[in-house]
Order: structure tokens, then C-alpha cells, then sequence
């Protein structure tokens, strides 16, 4: 069997034990599982523009392979195309999207540097799979350099509708890009018909089946593989004892107490701010929960250069502030506020205690903390989850309470239900989200997507 060759913007710490993030865990377990190459960025930016500094190490039977982005591929290619154009459009944030000429030039030049990095590297059966929006053209600059390798691209955002996708300047290169790949995964059938709707209106493509096409001689397969997580792994992690987070599960309990907990990067997709209202709408409507209901937020820091960051974190800042300062006492603060990354072990212990997991972003690919709270839980006395109509998983785990993060009554109602929700009932949603999240695990998603990849034929090679 051919090598397994990832590439991905960013690539994971493959000398940790512990990886953090979906992406970084599931392409870390498929490589360790299958031996093979890991290249990415190292997330080092340098002066000196046409510095590449490649390095090359190998962790037991995998090679990482890393290059430096200068200043201007940091500022064009991946804050400017990648996260001003391609994040917000994807996620149907037309809004926020910021498009210029300079990052499209350079989003395909930074590619054609990871193609011309990666090349020289390649044997002939290896299996190449990429991933994420960052690298959308990088089968076509290989094709370029006569690669007729099999490659897979995998989407780990939301692909949206055909609408929004034609809005964004250059969707027809996109499109021609894409079709350099031999396997399209996404991760919602949602998303799979957006992107063959898009193809039906905007492209020439023949449709053979349903997810199958056929475009100048070349048969591309198109599929939904939802990623999940390592729910052993997960669940191992909140278990172990932490005596702080012990002994205030205890002060809750004695006080009758709950936590509805939120985890997220700190980024507009996620609906912090509406998430905040209908909380603020919970209290307002349910007042014997003053002095018991306790929310606490961890937004981590992320691409604090792209200015729409900035504008949401002193939005949350503000409205923070404003809730406790309305409805806190001298012994209760409604809302604590973590503008921090926190080590994953700490939080699926935060997981486990909380009563609510409160997972409302307003366009997401997956979501894989929702799965991580589900995997956190005490069987025998489970937390809620809640989880918006918007995320990649709700079309997984319909036995959440599933809510429109825009609507803040239907959000406050939902908290209301979950704090008075039976423990029969519970133990029932929990047992087949479980079971939900265990089935399509991380180990599941890399077998079914490899095994897609695997069975596509092989491209001929041709000039893109
Ligand atoms: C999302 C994207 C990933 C990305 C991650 C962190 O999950 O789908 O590709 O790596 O966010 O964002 P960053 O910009 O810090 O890499």
C-alpha cells in the first residue's frame, strides 16, 4: 500500500502525546496508524521573502516537512486570502469579506511554494491528501509538476451555498481547482449539495451519479465524511482528578448550582455575542435562577491580526461586563469569561462538571467540541448538550437539543429545558449521542475517506 502524504496549512506537534485540535488529532492518528510525510507550515514568519527554511524531521514512522512564510505570505495568503476572504465567505459572512487582487496572487504563489517544497519528496504510490481551505490549489500546481498522484482534498469548513459561493471574487478558479482533485470531501451532506449545486449552475461537469462527475476525462468522486474525535482518549481525560475543579463541583452542588459551559476560538463564526444574549434572556425570564446558574465562556485568542477578531472580543468584552455588572452579587457572577487557551485535560474535566454545554456558532463545518462534551460526561449522570441547527454535527446528533443560535428565546428556552430536564431523559440522549459519536469516531472518518481515496481511479496526468 502507497504512502500517506498530508498536507495541511498548519501541521500538528507530532513529538507531543497529547495533540490538540480535530485536524491535528485525526491526521496525526491516520499517519502514525499508516507511516507516511506530514507537510505544513511551522508557523514561523520571517523577514526575508523568498526564505523558505525547509526542515525535515522524522517522529518513529513519520516525516514532518515544514516551511517559514515570509511577512508577505503571512499578511496575503493566510490572514488576507485565507482568512479575509475564503473564512468569512464560507461561512456566509459576505460582510466580512475583505478581497484583494495582491491575496489572491499570493494565495496561489504560497501554493505553488508548498507544491515545489512537497514535489521533490514524492514517490510515485504515495496517496496525497490535503486539507482545509488554505490549500485549495494545491492538486493543480502538482498537476502542473506532472504529478498524477491519486489526491484527496478534504474541506473542514462549512462549503456554502451556491448563492454565497458565487459571490466570491475568483469562485470560478476555486472551481477549476477543485476539480484538480480525485476525491472532494466535505463534512455534512448539506455541504455535498451545496458544492453539486454550485457545480449543476456554474460548470459544464457531467454528473455519472449522484457524487460522481466526469470533467475533461477525468472522474472526480464527491462525499460527506464527518470527522469525530478519539472518544476514548477524550473521555480518559476527564477523569483524571483535578482537586480545584473537585472541591467547586462540591461548593456548586451545596449550593445548588449549575454550569452551562462554552468553548470556542474566539471567532464571529461562533455566535458568542447571541450566545451571551439568550443567556442574559434566561435570567431575565427565569429569575429563580439568579444566584444559580453560572456560565462560564472559554474563548481562546485566534488570528488577533484580522481586524473582525479584534471587534468581537471588545464586543464580548463589553457585554460581559454588562451582565455581571446588572445581575451579579457578592457571592455570584453570572458569567466568567476565559480569554485564553486552556490544556485540553483541563477542560474535559471542565466538561464533565457542567450541567449544560451551551455549542451555538452560527455556521460551523463540525464542531468537534460538541462531540468532546458528549465524551466528557458521567453515564451515569450526564450533562445537556445544546447545539445550534448550524454546526456540521447537528446533522449527527439530533438527540441534542437543537436550537437557531439567532433566536434568542428558543436559546433561553432550551437552557430552561436542560436545567429541569429528568435524569431518565439524560441518560437517554447521552446514551445515543454516545453511541452517535463512537460510531464515527476519528478513527472511522480517516478509514472511510483513505478507503474513498484509495478506490478512485487514478488521474491521468495532464497539464492544469
Ligand atoms: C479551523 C480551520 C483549521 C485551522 C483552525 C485554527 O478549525 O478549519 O484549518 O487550523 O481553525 O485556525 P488557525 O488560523 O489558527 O490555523
Amino acid at each position: 500500500m502507497g504512502r500517506l502524504v498530508v498536507v495541511s496549512n498548519r501541521t500538528g506537534d507530532l513529538g507531543k502525546k497529547t495533540q490538540t485540535g480535530g485536524l491535528a488529532v485525526g491526521i496525526g492518528d491516520a499517519l502514525k496508524s499508516s507511516g507516511g510525510m506530514w507537510m505544513g507550515w511551522n508557523g514561523d514568519v520571517v523577514d526575508s521573502p523568498d526564505s523558505s527554511n525547509t526542515q525535515l524531521e522524522t517522529y518513529e514512522n513519520v516525516t514532518s516537512l515544514t516551511i517559514s512564510l515570509s511577512v508577505e505570505e503571512h499578511e496575503n495568503y493566510y490572514l488576507g486570502f485565507a482568512n479575509k476572504v475564503l473564512w468569512p465567505s464560507f461561512h456566509y459572512r459576505l460582510d466580512l469579506m475583505d478581497y484583494r487582487t495582491k491575496f489572491a496572487k499570493c494565495y496561489a504563489a504560497v501554493n505553488r511554494k508548498f507544491a515545489n517544497t512537497l514535489h521533490p519528496h514524492l514517490r510515485d504510490s504515495d496517496l496525497i491528501w490535503v486539507h482545509d481551505y488554505h490549500l485549495i490549489p494545491l492538486a493543480s500546481e502538482l498537476r502542473r509538476k506532472g504529478s498524477a498522484h491519486r489526491i484527496g482534498f478534504f474541506l473542514h469548513v462549512p462549503f456554502p451555498s451556491v448563492d454565497v459561493f458565487s459571490a466570491v471574487p475568483r469562485h470560478g478558479w476555486l472551481r477549476e481547482c477543485l476539480l484538480q482533485y480525485d476525491l472532494i470531501g466535505f463534512q455534512t451532506k448539506n455541504d455535498v449539495q451545496n458544492f453539486c449545486s454550485y457545480l449543476k449552475e456554474h460548470s459544464e461537469v457531467k454528473f455519472l451519479a449522484p457524487n460522481l462527475i466526469k470533467w475533461r476525462g477525468r472522474t472526480i468522486s464527491i462525499g460527506d465524511f464527518p470527522i469525530g474525535i478519539d472518544v476514548g482518549q477524550f473521555s480518559a481525560m476527564s477523569h483524571v482528578s483535578d482537586k480545584g475543579i473537585e472541591l467547586e463541583r462540591v461548593r456548586r452542588s451545596l449550593l445548588k448550582r449549575f454550569q452551562i459551559i462554552s468553548a470556542d476560538r474566539l471567532d464571529y463564526s461562533k455566535g458568542l455575542p447571541e450566545r451571551m444574549k439568550a443567556f442574559r434572556k434566561f435570567l431575565d425570564s427565569y429569575p429563580e435562577y439568579l444566584g444559580r446558574a453560572e456560565y462560564l465562556q472559554i474563548a481562546s485568542p485566534s488570528r488577533e491580526d484580522v481586524s473582525a477578531y479584534a471587534d468581537i472580543r471588545s464586543e464580548l468584552e463589553q457585554m460581559t461586563g454588562a451582565v455581571n455588572g446588572k445581575y451579579a452579587d457578592f457571592n455570584w457572577a453570572p458569567i466568567q469569561y476565559i480569554n485564553q487557551s486552556i490544556p485540553r485535560e483541563k477542560l474535559a474535566l471542565l466538561f464533565r462538571c457542567s450541567l449544560i454545554g451551551l455549542i451555538t456558532p452560527l455556521r460551523d463545518g463540525m464542531n468537534l467540541v460538541a462531540k468532546e462534551y458528549i465524551a466528557a460526561q458521567d453515564p451515569e449522570d450526564p450533562g445537556i448538550l445544546i447545539l445550534s441547527k448550524f454546526a456540521g454535527a447537528a446533522e449527527e446528533l439530533g438527540d441534542a437539543l437543537i436550537v437557531n443560535p439567532y433566536d434568542t428565546n428558543e436559546v433561553a428556552q432550551a437552557i430552561r429545558k436542560a436545567a429541569t430536564m429528568p435524569m431518565e431523559e439524560r441518560k437517554a440522549r447521552h446514551r445515543t449521542l454516545l453511541s452517535q459519536i463512537s460510531d464515527q469516531d476519528a478513527q472511522q472518518w480517516q478509514n472511510e475517506y483513505l478507503a474513498a481515496l484509495r478506490s478512485v481511479q487514478a488521474t491521468v496526468p495532464r497539464s492544469a
